[in-house]
């Protein structure tokens, strides 16, 4: 099968189109003919080797962790899927990745692709949306009429975030720039702040939750104020001393999504009901995965990038 893999850790370069055996699904476990592969930051990150000295992977290594297809063959105890079925899902990050044209995952890890969703816009879905569900609501403890906010809404991470958190009746702020803001206005932020032109430490106090969806510029030390005693600042990617945040009252993580097909059923509800929608910033071809990384590596992306391997 055609895959696109690193064989050494570093810049966009090592990504390159291979031919590697198909994998042979194992017990508990389903083979996924790719149809679109979602594209993450993690991606990027772990081509550029920041998982290189744990022993996370072995090389030649597939990126992308998430992934839309068709059930193509089951492994030995599977019950709950048949060949055929459209799937969605978000693949362990320790182990082989979806840029490729089959991948083999646990089957409690699926969950139905939403049937008015295409595949490019399922792949979209798993890594991003089940990061926001678990952010906001395992790890922040979102509840309705709580204030939240937002930062870096127009993401992937962020739009999904803004949209479960509407959803579950929050008062939502949310931060973008000003190119963004009719479309996170659109996904239902109460307030949109605009990060190049207003500073949310000054504009926002006495909220429940901060979920930090993207760092840079001291976010999280100029957060801590902003939240009222015993609120919570969820952070996917810079970290504090957590002696700070204990020092004002806050309860401070550095979050790390686990793969659910639990929570991704949850969301695939959703997204069949209407609730939460999908937005597409670009979708690329399997062999220009580099392109695809790229512009999310450029970190402009508004929504998802996704790589299409199959006509929608
Ligand atoms: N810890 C975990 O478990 C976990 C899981 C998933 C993701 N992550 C991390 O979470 C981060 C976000 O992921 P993602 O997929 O949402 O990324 P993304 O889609 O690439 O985010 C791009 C967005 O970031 C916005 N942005 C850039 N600089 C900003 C700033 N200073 N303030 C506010 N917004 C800004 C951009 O908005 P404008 O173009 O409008 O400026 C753009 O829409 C990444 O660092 C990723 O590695 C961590």
């Amino acid at each position: 099968m055609k895959a696109m893999v690193i064989h050494q850790y570093g810049a966009a370069e090592q990504l390159q189109l291979a031919e590697l055996p198909l994998p042979i699904p194992g017990e508990g476990q389903v083979r996924i003919k790719v149809a679109a592969a979602g594209v993450n930051p993690v991606d990027f990150h772990v081509r550029n080797g920041l998982l290189k000295d744990t022993g996370t992977h072995q090389l030649p290594l597939v990126l992308g962790w998430d992934a839309a297809g068709v059930i193509d063959a089951l492994g030995t105890g599977v019950q709950a899927w048949q060949p055929g079925q459209e799937v969605m899902v978000f693949a362990p990050i320790g182990g082989q990745g979806c840029y490729a044209e089959y991948i083999c995952v646990d089957a409690d890890l699926l969950a139905a692709k939403p049937s008015q969703l295409s595949m490019t816009e399922a792949a979209a879905v798993p890594l991003a949306a089940v990061t926001a569900w678990q952010g906001l609501f395992k790890v922040g403890q979102l509840q309705p009429g709580q204030r939240v906010y937002i930062h870096g809404a127009s993401g992937g991470v962020g739009g999904f975030a803004v949209q479960l958190a509407k959803a579950r009746g929050a008062f939502v702020y949310a931060s973008c720039s000003a190119r963004s803001r009719d479309y996170v206005a659109s996904l239902g932020a109460d307030v949109c702040l605009d990060y190049q032109q207003q500073d949310f430490a000054e504009q926002l106090t006495e909220l429940d939750l901060l979920f930090a969806c993207v760092g840079g510029n001291q976010v999280l030390p100029r957060a801590l104020p902003t939240l009222k005693s015993g609120g919570r600042l969820i952070s996917t990617f810079d970290e504090i001393d957590p002696a700070l945040a204990q020092a004002q009252g806050v309860d401070y993580q550095r979050m790390w999504v686990q793969p659910s097909g639990a929570d991704l059923k949850q969301l695939a509800e959703l997204l069949q009901s209407g609730q939460l929608r999908v937005q597409l910033d670009q979708v690329w071809p399997l062999h220009q995965a580099r392109e695809a990384l790229a512009r999310s590596e450029s970190g402009r992306a508004l929504g998802k990038v996704v790589l299409q391997l199959a006509a929608d």
